[in-house]
């Protein structure tokens, strides 16, 4: 696992943007897992950018978005879908039917993770997967415990989860849905290519506990050491207790 902390959280969002650029630029047919959330909204920022200045063509580039609210039509404000499209799709030249994100409203749910796992597999696997991580410390949706042999399926979400994200629905956890459908663990851990961005002091703690602590399943993150081709990209208030510790040999 390749561990790079910068200063400061933009340079932790530049890195970022710079690998997903890297990776479109020497794929004829790039495909990216996208995570949504607020560490990303600046990536995708820096992302968009580059593609108003020529730099970055999305043109055959496919995309498996992470997870979603269940229930939540893609046209919700407060869905996966509605930030994918407000922060990258809208702005981009990746053809929408190169686009993926689950579908929160499908009648038959499990019938939908099916279909989503398969269709990554008719898209030749993700090449590079971009992560951030949650206070529970998960990855997608994939609260405590979450197998590592996990799938993409229905999961209910935790309250600190619901907490966490309440800020979109006025603030009220009890307003955040309740499930999401979210990849597994063993979906992301196929990715060819795993990166995983945290910035803020107040992810210092769920940080330390994914790369110091162990690996296990309460701690979905702990899973990304298991990965031949990891990178975890922190500021420096997003390292500091893992330096710490790591300082003093634990
Ligand atoms: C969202 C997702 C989540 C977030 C995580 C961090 O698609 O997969 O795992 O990446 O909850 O969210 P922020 O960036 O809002 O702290």
């Amino acid at each position: 696992m390749n561990i790079i902390v910068t200063d400061r959280p933009e340079q932790a969002f530049k890195k970022a943007a710079d690998i997903i650029a890297c990776e479109i630029h020497h794929n004829p047919r790039p495909v990216l897992g996208l995570a949504t959330g607020r560490t990303m909204e600046s990536v995708y920022r820096l992302l968009v950018e580059r593609y108003e200045t020529a730099m970055l063509d999305f043109s055959t580039t496919t995309s498996f978005n992470l997870d979603e609210y269940v229930g939540l039509l893609p046209t919700d404000k407060n869905s996966y879908r509605h930030y994918m499209q407000k922060h990258l799709f809208a702005h981009v030249n990746m053809p929408v039917a190169q686009i993926h994100v689950p579908n929160g409203t499908a009648t038959d749910l499990d019938a939908e993770c099916a279909e989503y796992e398969a269709n990554i597999q008719g898209a030749g696997g993700i090449g590079l997967q971009i992560l951030g991580i949650g206070n529970t410390g998960h990855i997608g949706f994939n609260e405590p415990p979450s197998p590592f042999d996990s799938r993409t399926r229905v999961v209910h979400l935790d309250d600190i989860t619901r907490r966490q994200n309440s800020g979109m629905f006025g603030n009220d956890p009890s307003r955040v849905p309740e499930r999401a459908l979210t990849m597994g663990v063993g979906t992301i851990l196929e990715a060819r290519k795993l990166v995983l961005v945290a910035t803020g002091a107040g992810k210092a703690s769920i940080v330390d506990a994914a790369l110091n602590g162990p690996i296990n399943e309460n701690v979905s993150a702990t899973a990304i050491r298991l990965h031949p081709d990891s990178t975890v990209i922190l500021d420096d208030a997003a390292a500091s207790i893992w330096k710490g510790n790591r300082r003093q040999g634990s």
